[in-house]
């Protein structure tokens, strides 16, 4: 009791990221990985509770953004050959600013340690600014308050070898993206075609955060979901944008000069897109998507925030980006997405490394007449002047360029291929008319990226309440990691039966439910609400006599008799 009575006096004085992670621990949604040993920062394990959460969150993002646009899920390996990294710019671009105290040994990333001390936009400083700023700021070590040593860049992907051979690296991927880009054409080929395409993935990614101290919200080891849509530059708009026009969102844009604007601005979509805040229509079209899905997901609008990256702090691959942000009470504004205009530059780049054409071909709606200039030999000057070597001599001709041999013949009056020198008469060059049925491009690329582990923790600040000393956590009944619990009112065997008999049928129905005997009532309700579950039935004597339950709603608390026959039908409608 006296515990209880100390616990509850820290609870009231703790913040909600406190209160959210004391939750999880307990209740079994997340909690500090390799507890037993100390833990290790940066990683966090999932419990039964949390992991049916992010699953609902996940399968809320593939119900959101793939299922109903019929975009295509794949799967790739996390660990991937330097070669790839190469290619898409990781290996050069994939690094942080970091000091060391020269006190106590800690390291920190530089840009994290100036935000503390209030100033914003380090995170486009180059190393001698940052160091500056360290010096002009007096900012010393948060633990020990021992001097830094000159900041310097570490790479921060996960470094590994590709089987027991040390020249063979490979890196745990920090994005999920590379095993898209470098699969766009197979997968092109699988859609059959249909473009603009946009190809998704869900898994792990990895990034080697210098000193990670906040939990799930910066993770060394975590789930991202992003899907990249591939389009055709040349025709960038995005016929579904209507839907969402109307749609109001917070913006923080870069108004000039480099400089974001001081606060959000609300506009619609089409405002946007029309003052060209937003550069791409489909990246217009997925944030009005993403901001509703963050919505839904029990996030209010004056929460969120796209603030617009600053050129020097986005992505090597990246035209424009937009970080899309909640706000957390400890944390602050906290990304939980990213949109970017990736433009080709990733397809380019893979098929400057691989060697491998991964255009696709786009058929004009009508094909085109164009002229062709076509290179005709004229036998009896080339037999004349080159003998019975005239068929080798015609073939070194071939490949060349009708245009290029023609302007050579302008301007020199004669071509030289290899050994040989052609003049005007060896070779008529004639005009064709042909048809172009289509071009080949290099599709352009629009990202949204979300962090699963961040939004779960996101879902569950919002989620969190109380009333009357009583934690209740208001996840949205979509998403609720367990949807009902059936509790008999007392452990009396005809209480227990039918209260048993009720839950294995809503199991057998897919009913996302669990079952509940220990303790009294009221406890039981409370567990109920602490995890979330928004509807609880309880079997009574009553139940015996009239087969109906008293159905709780989480929220409300209100409770209300059901006939057990209408259950089924009653929590159907409840849930969609
Ligand atoms: N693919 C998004 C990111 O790397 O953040």
């Amino acid at each position: 009791m006296i515990f209880r009575a100390w616990s509850w006096l820290a609870m009231e004085k703790a913040d909600k990221y406190e209160k959210v992670m004391e939750l999880g621990r307990r209740r079994g949604f997340f909690w500090p990985s390799y507890e037993i040993y100390g833990g290790v920062g940066g990683f966090i394990d999932f419990g039964p509770v949390g992991v049916a959460l992010k699953r609902k969150i996940e399968n809320s993002w593939r119900d959101f953004f793939l299922r109903r646009h019929e975009f295509l899920e794949i799967e790739t390996p996390i660990i991937t050959p330097r070669k790839v990294f190469e290619a898409s710019g990781h290996v050069e671009h994939f690094k942080d600013p970091v000091v060391e105290c020269k006190g106590c040994g800690r390291k920190y990333r530089v840009d994290h340690v100036l935000a503390e001390a209030g100033v914003a936009e380090a995170e486009s400083m180059s190393l001698s600014e940052l160091d500056n700023m360290l010096r002009s700021r007096g900012v010393t070590c948060p633990e020990c308050r021992g001097e830094f040593s000159e900041p310097k860049y570490v790479q921060t992907m996960f470094e590994t070898t590709i089987g027991p051979y040390a020249e063979a690296i490979g890196y745990g991927r920090p994005e999920a993206a590379q095993g898209i880009f470098v699969n766009f054409k197979r997968v092109y080929e699988v859609g059959r075609g249909r473009f603009p395409i946009a190809i998704g993935q869900i898994g792990r990614a990895m990034r080697n955060e210098v000193s990670p101290r906040q939990g799930p919200i910066r993770l060394r080891e975590f789930t991202i979901m992003e899907f990249e849509f591939f389009f055709d530059p040349e025709e960038p708009s995005c016929p579904l944008l209507s839907k969402v026009e109307d749609t109001e969102i917070r913006i923080i844009p870069i108004q000039s000069e480099g400089k974001r604007s001081e606060k959000p601005i609300q506009l619609t979509i089409r405002e946007a897109i029309d003052k060209k805040i937003i550069l791409m229509e489909w990246m217009a079209y997925f944030m009005a998507l993403s901001h509703d899905f963050v919505s839904q997901l029990g996030i209010p609008m004056e929460k969120q925030r796209f603030e617009e990256k600053l050129p020097t702090e986005r992505a090597h691959y990246s035209a424009q980006t937009f970080d899309q942000e909640v706000y957390l009470e400890r944390w602050g504004w906290t990304e939980i997405a990213g949109h970017a205009y990736r433009t080709s530059y990733d397809i380019s780049r893979h098929m400057e490394y691989s060697g491998v054409d991964m255009r696709v071909f786009r058929p004009y709606t009508q094909p085109i007449e164009v002229e062709e200039k076509r290179l005709i030999p004229v036998m009896e000057e080339i037999k004349k002047d080159f003998g019975e070597n005239y068929a080798e001599v015609v073939h070194t001709v071939e490949s060349k360029d009708p245009e290029e041999v023609e302007r050579e013949f302008l301007e020199k009056g004669f071509l030289k291929v290899g050994k040989y020198t052609f003049f005007r008469r060896h070779f008529n060059i004639k005009r064709f008319k042909v048809k172009d049925a289509g071009k080949r491009i290099i599709p352009h690329v629009v990202e949204p990226s979300f962090g699963a582990d961040r939004l779960t923790y996101a879902v569950m600040e919002y989620a969190y309440s109380t009333k009357n000393d009583r934690v209740i956590l208001k996840i949205p009944k979509k998403i609720a990691p367990i949807q009902a619990v059936v509790l008999p009112l007392m452990t009396r065997d005809e209480l227990t039966s039918k209260a048993r008999e009720i839950y294995l049928d809503l199991m057998e129905h897919r009913f996302d439910v669990y079952y509940d005997e220990i303790g009294s009532i009221g406890r039981r309700y409370a567990r109920a609400d602490e995890i979330g579950v928004p509807v609880a039935i309880t079997v009574d004597y009553d139940t015996l006599k009239d087969d109906s339950v008293t159905v709780r709603e989480r929220d409300t608390w209100e409770q209300r008799r059901i006939g057990v026959s209408n259950l089924l039908s009653f929590l159907h409608g409840y849930f969609n």
